[in-house]
């Protein structure tokens, strides 16, 4: 398995990136204001993640994917240390995730690689999306904003 950047041109690994986040238009959005890397295997794409700069010091995962055959093998804990990485070496001091109050299995990998809770979004799904989102039989409505200091 190896991860790379994305060059230019190519097109983005769509089904997985939207594994993360339903809205094609957030997705398309943010993949032209940022870098997109993927993880790759025989030539197919097992994951993908995103980052975009908040600010000047700090960096945002704006997607994270395994594809749905290969979750729960750690690679999504490989995604997140590459995502840290990059953020290092390109000289941030932050690097932030957001993710929804019932993705419980998300919450807990981010704080396994040290992120902490930051801040809520409250609503942040009910205003965005137009369908009603539900995990581990919860509503996702608020958006849980986790940091972790490089
Ligand atoms: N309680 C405690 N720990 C949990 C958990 C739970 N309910 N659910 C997951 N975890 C832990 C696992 O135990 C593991 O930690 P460990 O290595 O210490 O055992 C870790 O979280 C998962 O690690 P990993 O196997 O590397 O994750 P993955 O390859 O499945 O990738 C995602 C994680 C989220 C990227 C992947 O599941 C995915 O693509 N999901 C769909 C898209 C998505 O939701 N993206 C994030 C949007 S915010």
């Amino acid at each position: 398995m190896k991860i790379r950047k994305l060059q230019y041109g190519e097109i983005p690994p769509y089904e997985l990136l939207l594994l993360a986040d339903p809205s094609r238009a957030l997705v398309e959005a943010y993949i032209a204001e940022g870098e997109c890397y993927v993880a790759e295997e025989n030539r197919e794409s097992i994951g993908v993640f995103v980052v975009v700069a908040l600010s000047k010091n700090t960096i945002e995962i704006k997607n994270i994917a395994v594809r749905e055959d290969r979750q729960g093998q750690g690679l999504g804990k490989k995604l997140l240390h590459q995502a840290i990485e990059v953020a290092k070496s390109n000289g941030y001091a932050h690097i932030e995730i957001g993710t929804g109050n019932s993705s419980i299995g998300q919450l807990a990998l981010y704080q396994k690689c040290g992120f902490r809770i930051s801040s809520v979004i409250k609503d942040f799904f009910v205003e965005h999306y137009d369908e009603i989102i539900m995990e581990n039989g919860i509503q996702c409505r608020d958006m849980i904003r986790l940091r972790l200091q490089i």
